[in-house]
């Protein structure tokens, strides 16, 4: 089974976590960026409405063909209690049918239904879900957020 892990991020949590759970898998790893500009208090309640209210976003063109990979897993900030719109807007460009899928969320300490929409938006790209996390970064130590998505990783391969 070939795995591919795809994240977006803005702080560097969803980042370091791709990079654990890719490394317990054996998984690719690719970096999804956008075009907006994130930083600062006006990127970050930009960031917040953008989310809010499920905006596509323009994202930095990634060339990597995920044709061959039969697992792909999607890392993402939470954001006003929905995933980062960048993981979405890619998720919506992509043809994931016979792809088995996992989601990943980081945040604060709560998401909402974002695992729920992250899965609606891969079913209509024709994957199907077999297994997603939400996983606390506030208040939490590195090393501990880190442990859980080694955990889910190893937990998750177990399913490929
Ligand atoms: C604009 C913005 C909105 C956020 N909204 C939420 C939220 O609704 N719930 C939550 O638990 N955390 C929220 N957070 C916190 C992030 O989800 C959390 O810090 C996450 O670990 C960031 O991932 P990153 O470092 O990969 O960007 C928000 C952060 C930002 C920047």
């Amino acid at each position: 089974m070939k795995s591919l892990v795809i994240y977006y991020t803005r702080d560097g949590h969803t980042e370091k976590s791709a990079r654990v759970i890719a490394k317990e898998i054996k998984a690719d790893v690719l970096k999804i960026e956008e075009e907006a500009d994130r930083k600062g208090l006006m990127g970050y309640l930009k960031a917040g409405w953008d989310a809010i209210k499920e905006k596509e976003v323009t994202l930095v063109d990634s060339k990597e063909d995920i044709s061959g990979y039969d697992v792909i897993l999607f890392g993402a900030p939470i954001w006003g209690w929905k995933p980062a719109p960048a993981i979405i807007t890619h998720i919506d460009t992509l043809d994931l049918s016979k792809k088995k899928i996992v989601n990943f969320v980081m945040m604060g300490s709560s998401c909402g239904k974002s695992l729920d929409i992250m899965m609606d938006h891969v079913k209509k790209s024709g994957g199907n879900v077999i297994d997603s996390i939400s996983i606390k970064t506030n208040r939490v130590k590195e090393s501990d957020y880190l442990h859980e998505a080694r955990m889910f990783a190893a937990k998750v391969k177990t399913k490929f």
